[in-house]
């Protein structure tokens, strides 16, 4: 049993349309009663659904974040992307940043780095994805690449901003695999470590579901979870910030 606030993300990643709207009701149900009121519920809807999923938690305390953002403040001539100010005016407060689907495809750490600062401007809350592939974690790399990627993306960031590291290992998402509770407690305090002022928010993500939260839980340096497939079920999504409290 915790009695910590915590943050239960919601990444829709490329799921949902205009029917899944009906699907929240369960869930703003919940939010507005007492088994809730040591967390936060943040749903990151494609980008599509934002203005609705905003128009729909109007009166109650869900919040809402993206799922990325371009890497210019600046409106201009970029087809098919979207900015952090863009964001912010359909009622975003968060944005993902590095998730590893899109460091897969390309993005590095400088541009990660750009729209981190991008988003600062904006004022939007940033929850910085970080995570070790399988190759990298039997080569014993997982702290090196976890610090390289720390030190780049959060390069001439201020040490004051208020950050979110969703700690999310490559191999554990969409896997239903999770690390041992051993390894994962180590390496949210090797997380934590590399920041000697501010320390941020660690969030885990990767197969958080609601038979494992009983597990993940236990980790006490945890602030919180970051949730794909579990979460477009309302039902699992309450399950699993019930079960985090029970
Ligand atoms: P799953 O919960 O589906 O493994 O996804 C995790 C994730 O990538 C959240 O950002």
């Amino acid at each position: 049993m915790t009695n910590k606030y915590m943050y239960f993300i919601a990444n829709w990643k490329m799921y949902g349309n205009t029917k899944s709207l009906n699907t929240l009701d369960k869930v703003i149900k919940f939010s507005k009663s007492k088994e809730i009121n040591k967390g936060r519920l943040i749903y990151c809807p494609p980008f599509t659904l934002l203005s609705s999923f905003s128009k729909k938690f109007q009166n109650c305390l869900i919040d809402i974040g993206a799922q990325n953002c371009h890497e210019s403040n600046d409106y201009g001539p970029h087809t098919g992307f979207i900015n952090s100010k863009m964001l912010k005016n359909v009622g975003a407060n968060y944005v993902i940043i590095g998730h590893s689907e899109n460091r897969e495809k390309g993005e590095t750490d400088k541009i990660i780095n750009q729209k981190i600062q991008s988003a600062i401007k904006a004022k939007l809350k940033i929850i910085f994805c970080i995570g070790e592939t399988l190759k990298q974690k039997k080569n014993g790399k997982t702290k090196s690449v976890l610090r390289k990627q720390i030190k780049y993306g959060l390069n001439k960031i201020s040490k004051k901003t208020n950050l979110f590291i969703a700690y999310e290992p490559v191999w554990s998402i969409g896997t239903g695999k999770i690390p041992k509770m051993k390894d994962l407690e180590q390496t949210v305090k090797f997380i934590k470590s590399n920041f000697k002022e501010k320390k941020p928010k660690i969030l885990y993500g990767g197969s958080v579901n609601p038979n494992n939260i009983k597990y993940l839980k236990t980790i006490k340096e945890l602030d919180g979870f970051l949730i794909g497939g579990a979460s477009q079920n309302s039902k699992k999504f309450i399950d699993i910030v019930k079960k985090t409290y029970n």
